[in-house]
């Protein structure tokens, strides 16, 4: 029976999701389809609630669906079953269904952006240090989570908006994190043995992200979740300072391997030829 998975948002163009998706299903030999479908806020439960039964009368089976802007939040209240990770981050970005026709909600983010540092850094050397996190929008939430899970024992929170970065401390229930002033970042960074900018500032289009790093700690890992451009300017100072540098292209893929075995039950592999391939995507949009 053919198995079906897709991606859900609004707007949806832009997703590189059925690219990624569709390059494991390919490798993997799989009978399966993973389709992009613009869906608005307001029919999102129904759309949700259908998808069982609309594929199965189609004689293919419908597995689940990754969410992403404006849905992630919303699938909180529509789901059968939100798990830990996604209530903790207070979003869903992949929805499974059981066998019993039940909606899962999960959220893959953070272990994908632990998976994405684990390329590249032996990540129980975190254990009991000390993280900076810039922002505290949705995609803040997912890497506060991560950390909490890699053992850190400070996380440095600093947000524009101070009062978010509060309700995001306040929701996590840890007393490890420490809400920082805004304008008080750059002092910090020489407590940090993670950096990352959760921020959309850097992104082409948007503003940059001014930060002095001249008193980054020794050793420091500096990431970015903004992957458009590749090396931000944050990337690139850090690397030329000797620094070493993930990038946020890497956690996009990454979050995407648990949705995908998880339908179609193969665990799938990130490495450079994905990587290439996604890129290429990219560079076209
Ligand atoms: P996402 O879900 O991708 O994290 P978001 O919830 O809109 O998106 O969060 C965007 C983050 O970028 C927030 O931390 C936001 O800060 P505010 O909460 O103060 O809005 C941050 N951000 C966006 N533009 C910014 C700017 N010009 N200066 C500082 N922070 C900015």
């Amino acid at each position: 029976m053919k198995k079906n998975a897709g991606v859900m948002g609004f707007p949806i163009a832009h997703s590189l999701s059925p690219r990624l998706h569709g390059y494991w299903i390919k490798k993997y030999g799989l009978d399966a389809d993973y389709l992009a479908r613009e869906v608005r806020p307001e029919n999102l439960k129904d759309t949700l609630r259908r998808l069982p039964q609309e594929c199965l009368s189609e004689g293919s089976v419908f597995c689940g669906t990754n969410l992403t802007i404006p849905l992630k939040e919303a699938a909180m209240d529509i789901v059968d079953i939100v798990e830990e990770a996604a209530q903790k981050i207070g979003a869903v970005n992949t929805v499974v269904v059981n066998e019993e026709g039940q909606l899962i909600g999960r959220n893959t983010d953070g272990l994908g952006f632990q998976d994405s540092l684990a390329e590249h850094v032996d990540i129980k050397t975190f254990h009991n240090k000390t993280a900076l996190v810039l922002g505290a929008g949705g995609a803040a939430r997912a890497i506060v989570f991560a950390c909490l899970m890699m053992g850190f024992r400070r996380i440095l929170l600093t947000n524009r908006t101070r009062q978010r970065a509060i309700d995001l401390a306040q929701d996590m229930k840890s007393e490890k994190i420490d809400v920082i002033q805004w304008e008080e970042r750059a002092a910090f960074c020489k407590e940090a043995d993670l950096l990352v900018n959760t921020t959309s500032l850097g992104m082409t289009g948007q503003d940059p992200l001014e930060l002095n790093l001249d008193r980054l700690k020794n050793g420091c890992v500096v990431t970015d979740i903004v992957y458009v451009p590749l090396e931000t300017d944050l990337l690139r100072q850090a690397r030329e300072k000797g620094y070493r540098t993930v990038d946020g292209l890497g956690m996009l893929l990454h979050q995407a391997k648990a949705g995908f075995e998880a339908w179609f039950g193969i665990k799938p592999e990130v490495d450079a030829a994905l990587r290439d391939y996604v890129l290429q995507g990219l560079n076209k949009k």
